[in-house]
């Protein structure tokens, strides 16, 4: 070839950028209808699971492809009791860790930290990687709720190995007995949070797990990746415009300045979704309840009032990110821990992923078209 001929790399196959519409893997974790709104874990409806599942039935699908049986699932949640409490240098990063830090940055910091001393580290088999989830699910509860009072100058909460994930998330958190409605509410936002096929911080997860790293190194890959507001960080950012609202009746007005301005507003749009996302749907009205029960329905309100501007606007759907907030706010949790909370519970997913492609793996390495300088000589600094 000659010299100042640039080399032919194929075509950009991806019209519109950001792999959009490119298959990346094969998964049999889940499966998602973005024209219908459908979404299913390993075949079951998220409607079906969030009616009648748990969090810790949930991270047993993902991890074994069948729902437990009823020994099954007491041994997993008798697994998840033994390992709620993290080990102990963890809580120093917290109390080191500036209020200002991004709580995401401490997580991602804490699970670095932990994966270091993890007994199995350095094992990628499936028992290995499956012990590791679930040190994983069971201590990232703690790693927000009990850093969270560690900063706000509270002693920690006891954990308790007889309750869930989500009791003992919102116990850690507000050191009292959780009410049980409150307790079912955050065990469907995290059944609904736990798995949604190739997305940004799944796909960073296995780009990780692809070059034969450890689970812990692929979580932190994927914790850095949530936080992006254009991902998991949305969800905080609806608060931010929630709170920004001068009432319901002034927020068309906000939201159309907003898009005229050509602002983005967190909680609509999706890469796959063409209508509403089906967690949307069941997150609404766990909004309108909470709202309700707990006396103050004037985030729920809003939202809808934001959700109703937005689609005759923009013609955009809700996404998962839009109603958590008001769900969360419901709970009694500070805002700065809503994107935590979604890694807590995807946590389920990326661990899920990493032992799929552990299971069967390829490195995962995709080309890019070249559209820089041709072939030329090098020219001495003196020439310059
Ligand atoms: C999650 O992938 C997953 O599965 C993620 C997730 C999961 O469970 O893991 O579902 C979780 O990340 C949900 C998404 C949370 N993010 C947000 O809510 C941020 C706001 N939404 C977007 O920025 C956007 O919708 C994306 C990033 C989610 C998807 O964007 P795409 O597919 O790249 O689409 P795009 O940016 O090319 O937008 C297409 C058009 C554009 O208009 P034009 O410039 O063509 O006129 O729609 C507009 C965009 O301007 N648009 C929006 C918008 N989202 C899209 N306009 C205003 N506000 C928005 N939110």
């Amino acid at each position: 070839m000659a010299a100042t001929q640039t080399p032919k790399r194929p075509a950009s196959t991806t019209p519109k950028g950001g792999l959009e519409g490119i298959v990346a893997g094969r998964s049999a974790l889940c499966d998602i209808d973005g024209r219908t709104g459908r979404l299913l874990y390993a075949g079951y409806d998220i409607v079906d699971l969030a009616k009648d599942s748990s969090f810790e039935e949930t991270c047993w699908l993902l991890w074994h492809g069948e729902l437990p049986s009823k020994e099954e699932l007491q041994g997993l949640r008798a697994e998840l009791g033994a390992n709620l409490d993290p080990r102990a240098s963890v809580w120093d990063i917290a109390a080191d860790a500036p209020d200002s830090a991004d709580r995401m940055d401490l997580l991602r910091t804490q699970v670095s930290l932990l994966g270091m001393s993890d007994p199995d580290v350095a094992e990628n088999s499936d028992d290995a990687n499956r012990a590791k989830a679930t040190r994983l699910v069971a201590q990232t509860p703690a790693l927000i709720a009990t850093s969270e009072r560690i900063s706000a100058g509270f002693a920690p909460a006891d954990v308790d190995p007889e309750q869930s994930i989500a009791w003992n998330f919102l116990h850690l958190l507000h050191g009292e007995a959780p009410e049980p409605a409150d307790v079912r509410a955050f065990d469907v936002c995290l059944i609904l949070h736990a798995e949604h096929g190739m997305n940004a911080s799944t796909f960073a997860a296995r780009v990780t797990a692809a070059t034969l790293s450890d689970m812990h190194s692929a979580v932190v890959s994927a914790i850095g990746t949530l936080k992006g507001p254009l991902h998991g960080g949305a969800n905080e950012r609806v608060m931010e415009l929630l709170r920004d609202l001068p009432d319901v009746a002034g927020t068309r007005q906000h939201v159309e300045a907003m898009l005229a301005a050509k602002q983005r507003i967190m909680g609509f749009g999706h890469r796959v979704y063409r209508t509403e996302d089906p967690r949307a749907t069941i997150l609404r009205e766990y909004s309108r309840e909470l709202g309700e029960r707990h006396g103050e329905k004037k985030w729920y309100e809003l939202t809808v009032a934001v959700e109703k501007a937005v689609h005759e606007t923009k013609g955009l759907y809700p996404n998962v990110d839009l109603y958590s907030g008001s769900v969360y706010t419901s709970l009694g949790i500070p805002q700065r821990l809503f994107t935590p909370i979604f890694a807590m519970s995807r946590m389920a997913g990326w661990t899920a992923n990493v032992m799929e492609q552990h299971r069967d793996n390829r490195l995962i390495r995709p080309d890019s078209e070249y559209v820089g300088p041709a072939p030329r000589d090098y020219v001495p600094t003196e020439a310059r």
